[in-house]
C-alpha cells in the first residue's frame, strides 16, 4: 500500500493505537474513508494492551467483526531489536526497527538482520536515520537531521521504507519550531531513489501539528507514510474533558465507562478523518 502511495503521490496514515476503542476507531474511519491504513503500536502500547499477540488478535478480530474490506497493516512503531523479533513472531505485517540511538554502523547491521528475518515472512521493514526530536512513549530523540550518506546506506540494507530526521518532532511542536527541512527531504529522496533505482517511500514521523501545507509539500517530495499519535490523543482528551465538565451539574451521573470512552472516540474519529483527507488517501482502497 505504501509503494502505491509513493507512486501516486499520496500518503498512508499510520495511526497509533492504545486500546480496544482506539483500534476500533482507526478501523472504522479507514473503512468509512475507503483508506488503506496502518494500525501502529509502540512498545509501550503493546505492553499496555497485553502483548504482541493480543494486539495482532485484536486487530484481526475487529477486522472481521466490523467487516473491514480496506487494506490494513499491523505495524510495530519504534521497536528495538528484541521487540522487532517478537513482532515478527507474533504476526505483525510490518515493523519499524528503530536503531537511531545506536552508532550508524550498528544501526545498519541490526537493520540488515531484521530485514532478513522479516522479508523471509513477507513482512515489510522501516528503519530510521537521524533522529526525531521530542519524546514518544519513552523514545527520546535530539532531532538530528539525517545525513544523506546514512540515508543511502540505510536503503541499501534492503528496507522497504525510510524514516529520516528532517526537523520533525514527536508530540506538540514548540512555538519556536522553524518547520520541516523540506530542501533536505528533497535531497534525501533524490539520493535514495538513485541509490536503489526505484522510488523509496519516505516516512514522516511526528505528524501531529505540522501545518497542512508542509505535509502536502513533503508528500509531493516522496513522503508516503505519515505517523500520527498525539493528535488523536489530544482530540480524545478534549472530547472526554468537555463531556465530563458538561456533566458536572448532573452530579456525575454519566459514569458508565463505555459512554465516557465513546465521547473520546468521537474525537479520535474526527481527527483521523481530517488527517486522511490531508494525506490524500481516502478512496484509495
Ligand atoms: O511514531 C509515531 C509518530 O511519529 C507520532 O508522532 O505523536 O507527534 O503524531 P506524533
Ligand atoms: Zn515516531
Amino acid at each position: 500500500m505504501i509503494t502505491n502511495a509513493r507512486q501516486n503521490g499520496y500518503a498512508i496514515g499510520a495511526f497509533n493505537t492504545n486500546n480496544l476503542e482506539w483500534t476500533e476507531a482507526i478501523l472504522r474511519v479507514a473503512q468509512e474513508q475507503q483508506a488503506p491504513t496502518i494500525v501502529a503500536a509502540s512498545m509501550g502500547a503493546i505492553k499496555y494492551m497485553g502483548g504482541f499477540k493480543t494486539v495482532v488478535d485484536l486487530v484481526h478480530d475487529l477486522h472481521d467483526e466490523l467487516n473491514i474490506t480496506v487494506p490494513i497493516a499491523i505495524h510495530l512503531d519504534h521497536g528495538n531489536y528484541e521487540a522487532a523479533k517478537s513482532a515478527i513472531a507474533a504476526g505483525f505485517t510490518s515493523i519499524m526497527f528503530d536503531g537511531s540511538d545506536l552508532p550508524i554502523d550498528e544501526n545498519l547491521a541490526k537493520t540488515q538482520e531484521i530485514v532478513k528475518l522479516a522479508h523471509a515472512k513477507g513482512i515489510s521493514v522501516e528503519a530510521e536515520v537521524g533522529t526525531i526530536g521530542g519524546e514518544e512513549d519513552g523514545i527520546i530523540g535530539d532531532g538530528e537531521i539525517a545525513p544523506i550518506e546514512d540515508a543511502v546506506a540505510m536503503v541499501n540494507t534492503g528496507i522497504d521504507f525510510l524514516a529520516a530526521g528532517i526537523g520533525n518532532i514527536h508530540g506538540p511542536y514548540p512555538d519556536n519550531w522553524t518547520g520541516l527541512h523540506l530542501d533536505h527531504l528533497q535531497n534525501i529522496t533524490t539520493a535514495v531513489d538513485e541509490a536503489v533505482g526505484h522510488k523509496v517511500p519516505i516516512v514522516l514521523h511526528g505528524g501531529s501539528g505540522i501545518p497542512d501545507d508542509q505535509i502536502e509539500t513533503a508528500i509531493s517530495m516522496g513522503v508516503s507514510k505519515v505517523n500520527v499519535n498525539s493528535e488523536a490523543q489530544l482530540a480524545f482528551h478534549e472530547a472526554l474533558r468537555e463531556f465530563i465538565l458538561a456533566d458536572h451539574d448532573l452530579e456525575g451521573k454519566n459514569y458508565d465507562p463505555r459512554k465516557l470512552l465513546a465521547t473520546g472516540v468521537q474525537g479520535i474519529e474526527s481527527a483521523l478523518t481530517d488527517r486522511i483527507s490531508v494525506f490524500g488517501n481516502a478512496h484509495k482502497a
